[in-house]
């Protein structure tokens, strides 16, 4: 009793939000200030992954070597965003109950060329010391039922602010330019419809996603037919 735990860290702190009115416009300012300030790290995090993968992609164009990432995007979910998803799961809007229920906060796409990639991907992102591998979700080896294929992977890395390092979950997408293609429609669709896509437009998507699938495969064979070729006129 009686005296706090010590001074609560601006950035890392336990906020709870949940008592803030927020149909009142000053309450939706202090949550949204709130949880600005809550998502700093998860942003040093992207930065941080970002950079990884960005030397990776520069060390292979300047060593010549095949670069297996065609290109990285991020997003950081936002403040409004936040709020209407842990709405929506119906969890108070304490700073670490979102940190528990919400793992996308921190979000990075990686598209590749090849299935193959991806997985090259995987390892050299996983590699490294200060990466940990939280969950892997495989579904390129089993795609959703609507026909979705993606490697998930959610990643602890350490961000160090001056109080020390905090651990922070980013969410990496990595998926072929096929399965992204796919992906963004996939996803306008479902949106579109409000997320009840009618029983023919299912099916449509669907088979084209298997579609997708026989061309990643098409593409893998000739990726690995000519890469083939190539060592044999360097031999
Ligand atoms: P949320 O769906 O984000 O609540 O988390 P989850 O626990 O279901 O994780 P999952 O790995 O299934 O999905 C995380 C993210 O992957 C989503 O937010 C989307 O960006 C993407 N994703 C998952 N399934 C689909 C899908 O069927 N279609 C599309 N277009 N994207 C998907
Ligand atoms: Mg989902």
């Amino acid at each position: 009793g009686g005296h706090g735990p010590g001074p609560v860290h601006p950035l890392t702190g336990p906020i709870d939000l949940s008592r803030i009115d927020l149909s009142e416009i000053e309450g939706r300012r202090e949550v949204r200030e709130g949880l600005t300030r809550f998502l700093m790290p998860y942003k040093f995090a992207i930065d941080e992954v970002m950079t990884k993968l960005r030397i990776l992609q520069e060390e292979f164009t300047q060593t010549g070597e095949y670069n297996p990432i065609e290109h990285v995007s991020s997003r950081l979910k936002d403040p409004d965003s936040i709020i209407e998803k842990m709405q929506r799961r119906g969890v108070p809007l304490e700073t670490e109950r979102v940190r528990e229920t919400i793992t996308d906060i921190a979000g990075l796409r990686v598209v590749c060329a090849f299935v193959s990639d991806v997985y090259r991907v995987f390892e050299l992102l996983t590699a490294h010391d200060d990466v940990t591998v939280f969950q892997v979700k495989d579904y390129i080896a089993k795609p959703k039922e609507n026909g979705y294929r993606s490697l998930h992977l959610l990643l602890e890395v350490p961000v160090f602010l001056s109080s020390g390092p905090v651990r922070t979950i980013v969410e990496v997408q990595i998926r072929t330019i096929a399965m992204d293609f796919w992906a963004s429609l996939e996803h306008k669709i479902y949106y579109k419809y409000d997320r009840e896509v009618p029983a023919e437009l299912l099916e449509g998507l669907r088979d084209a996603a298997d579609q997708a699938c026989r061309l990643d495969s098409t593409m893998e064979w000739l990726h690995i037919a000519i890469r083939g070729s190539d060592r044999d006129t360097l031999v």
